[in-house]
């Protein structure tokens, strides 16, 4: 798979994949680009609240075909931190209720990212230190609390101690994640996704590094994806069959004894046959941050393992990790590399990413993708703006090529 930057010119259509509807199961997507699933640690109690709704709202406005929440916790303990969202009770239902009737009225698919921490839990914020919960952040009330792993090491020192899950634990999370998915499809989204990467518990489950355990939920790789199995399994029969399930994968763990790519293959291959319809296809996380070690991030770093895992399992991909610019996006679906292109941090900077690629690539020259009470206005002054070549126009630039 090659990097956008080292083939620049390669052909863009006329009719960019990007903006092509797409289709899973019985949901229709206005086009092929994700919100990337971010956790804004800002959520009181896991819930879904105003500041939610402006922030995810904001990508649905802007065009994206998917928006995805980020990690939501399944059980109070499964957090990774204080300010995740959370689903373990009912009462988190109407705050997402009306996050996603919001997304839903603006065109996009609402997605939720469920989570269970594991030993990556009672980790303070990013800007706080990243650190374990400590005595500074008795300041905000925030307290360590007990954490779940497939083993009692603890993610390193200073961080709380996990407990070895026994099968009876096992079985408990396994229902916590299926009651998430009931009242996922509750709370009106669309689509399922199943956080099965950066080193928290399923992950932790999956890697030979983490997971030492000697009973039937360790050993060699069946083993180790029992827990993944039997979660997938569990909340497929818990969530509509004509809503799409997707699966995060850290497709290697960037360790030298870790979980590599041709075990993302074979975990891929049964995930399909298990019912889920897109692999997410991340890597690293085994330790605090997601990057791997001593791993340069290039732009679309992470494409060749969702071209890998979708050639080789022929399940659907999403490619993400520095997609910075609509035309990436298109080279990586023509390209054949992934179905989906998810974008995480030039959302960020950038929340109209989609309508801008959309400019960008010529296909909405009249902004009629935008919401009418922008679209308009922005519609009535391109011919002024291009009458005096200026940018905004809405002019294709793929003419140029
Ligand atoms: C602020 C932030 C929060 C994130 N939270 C999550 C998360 O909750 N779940 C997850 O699977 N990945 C999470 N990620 C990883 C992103 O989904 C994405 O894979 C990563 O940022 C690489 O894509 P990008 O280069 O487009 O940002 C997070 C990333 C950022 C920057």
């Amino acid at each position: 798979m090659s990097s956008c930057m080292e083939h620049p010119d390669i052909g863009l259509s006329p009719s960019p994949l990007l903006f092509t509807p797409y289709s899973l199961r019985g949901l229709e997507l206005r086009n092929r680009l994700m919100l990337a699933p971010m956790n804004q640690h800002a959520a009181i109690d896991g819930f879904a609240d105003d500041g939610l709704l402006v922030h995810l709202g904001k990508y649905a406005l802007g065009g994206f075909g998917v928006v995805a929440t980020g990690a939501t916790a399944v059980t109070p303990s499964g957090k990774i931190g204080p300010g995740d969202l959370g689903i373990w009770s009912d009462e988190h239902i109407p705050g997402f209720k009306r996050l996603t009737t919001y997304i839903r009225s603006h065109g996009a698919a609402a997605a939720l990212q469920i989570c269970h921490s594991g030993r990556k839990g009672s980790i303070q914020r990013p800007w706080q230190g990243f650190g374990p919960i400590d005595e500074s952040d008795l300041v905000r009330n925030e307290q360590p609390w007990p954490l779940w792993s497939p083993t009692g090491e603890a993610l390193g020192p200073g961080h709380v101690a996990p407990q070895a899950l026994d099968e009876a634990g096992i079985q408990r999370i396994i229902e916590d994640f299926a009651a998430a998915a009931v009242r996922a499809d509750r709370a009106g989204f669309d689509i399922l996704e199943i956080h099965g990467g950066h080193g928290y518990l399923i992950a932790s489950f999956l890697s030979p590094v983490i997971n030492t355990r000697s009973d039937h939920y360790g050993g060699d790789l069946s083993g180790r994806m029992r827990f993944a199995l039997e979660v997938v399994k569990s909340v497929r029969a818990h969530w509509p069959e004509r809503k799409p399930l997707f699966f995060r994968a850290s497709c290697v763990d960037g360790h030298p004894a870790g979980w590599k790519l041709e075990d993302t293959v074979v975990l891929a291959t049964q995930l399909k046959e298990h019912g889920v319809d897109l692999i997410d296809c991340s890597s690293g996380g085994l330790r605090i941050s997601t990057s791997i070690e001593n791993t340069q991030r290039k732009p679309g770093y992470q494409v060749a393992y969702a071209d890998e895992v979708r050639r080789r399992t022929g399940i659907p991909t999403s490619a993400v990790g520095l997609i910075l610019d609509g035309r990436q996006a298109e080279r990586v679906l023509q390209e054949g590399a992934a179905d989906l292109v998810a974008i995480g941090r030039q959302a960020l900077y950038d929340p109209y990413f989609a309508h801008h690629a959309a400019q960008d690539l010529g296909v909405d020259a009249g902004f009629d993708a935008w919401d009418i009470s922008a679209g308009w206005w922005l519609a009535k002054r391109r011919p002024g703006l291009a009458a005096l070549g200026l940018p905004g126009s809405g002019e294709s630039r793929i003419s140029n090529i």
